[in-house]
């Protein structure tokens, strides 16, 4: 496995592999790379002869008081697992070569409707920040397809849109969420976790679950589905942001009685925040 992390010796060698015909799957991610990463990995390695993985911690996706100097950064043990799953190249910019402008001067990739709500407003700015940098290493990797996990449902929904908007021929995958085995969606925030809290964080997949159970059921009242699941996460010691049932394609709000959903939820639990999401 290669490492560049310059501009010109990654389009040199994706440009090789393109006019050799070979396919690219591209796995963007800001690595502290666990299980889920490496499922993603591990799909992309299937569906293309060439995969290209980068890791880069993305400040313009963090907003003022978020986790951006903290974000746990093992760059020699993502790139030891990345070479035992086969990765051809693993590109590991700098913040100037992604931002040569500077992260505040930056053209800014905006993704209307589908950004708005859930994450979106307890995070403002945040899916702008994603688009951007997502957009920005399309650019330079120039994948086939690009996979990304469905625990982050709604940055999954985003990027679609983005990509469908601007009429990019990247094909984007979505990988099912790896969990640990009581049920917690794997996730690098996981290790902000406290002993204590780790015990309690598998409750929001419980409780999204209940609320899918519910829909399925035929609940014939969504809106009391939501406040219940809040008082549920409460009770159980989180600080939740949101639950919500959306539109599983659009992330529309729906009534009751749409049956092509999704639970999404967010909580804090101590200093980490949690997300996970759960089909109907
Ligand atoms: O999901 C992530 O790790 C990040 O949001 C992504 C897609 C790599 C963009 O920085």
């Amino acid at each position: 496995m290669e490492t560049l992390g310059s501009v010109d010796s990654l389009r040199a060698r994706v440009t090789g592999w393109r006019r050799a015909g070979e396919r690219i799957a591209f796995v963007p991610t800001m690595g502290n790379l666990h299980e889920g990463h490496l499922q993603l990995v591990r799909e992309a390695r299937k569906l293309a002869p060439r995969v290209v993985v980068s890791v880069f911690v993305n400040p313009l996706q963090f907003g003022p008081g978020e986790d951006l100097d903290s974000y746990p950064r093992t760059l020699d043990a993502d790139r030891a697992a990345l070479e035992a799953n086969g990765v051809d190249l693993l590109f590991t910019p700098s913040v100037e070569t992604m931002y040569p402008r500077g992260v505040e001067r930056s053209t800014v990739v905006e993704v209307p409707e589908v950004s708005e709500g859930l994450c979106g407003e307890f995070r403002p700015g945040h899916f702008a920040g994603v688009a951007t940098v997502v957009a920005r290493l399309f650019n330079l990797v120039q994948p086939d397809l690009a996979l990304f996990g469905e625990k982050d449902y709604q940055q999954l929904a985003v990027i679609r849109r983005m990509v469908g908007d601007l009429g990019w021929p990247i094909g984007i995958h979505g990988v099912a969420t790896v969990r640990e085995p009581d049920g917690l969606a794997m996730s690098s925030r996981n290790q902000y976790l406290t002993a204590e809290e780790r015990c309690v964080a598998p409750a929001l997949y419980r409780v999204l679950r209940e609320v899918a159970d519910a829909v399925r059921g035929g609940h014939g009242d969504y809106r009391a589905l939501e406040r219940q699941a809040m008082e549920a996460l409460v009770a159980a010691g989180f600080n939740p942001e949101y639950v919500e049932i959306r539109h599983a394609d659009s992330l529309r709000p729906v009534e009751s009685g749409e049956r092509n959903c999704v639970v999404l939820g967010a909580a804090r639990l101590g200093v980490a925040r949690l997300i996970d999401n759960v089909r109907v």
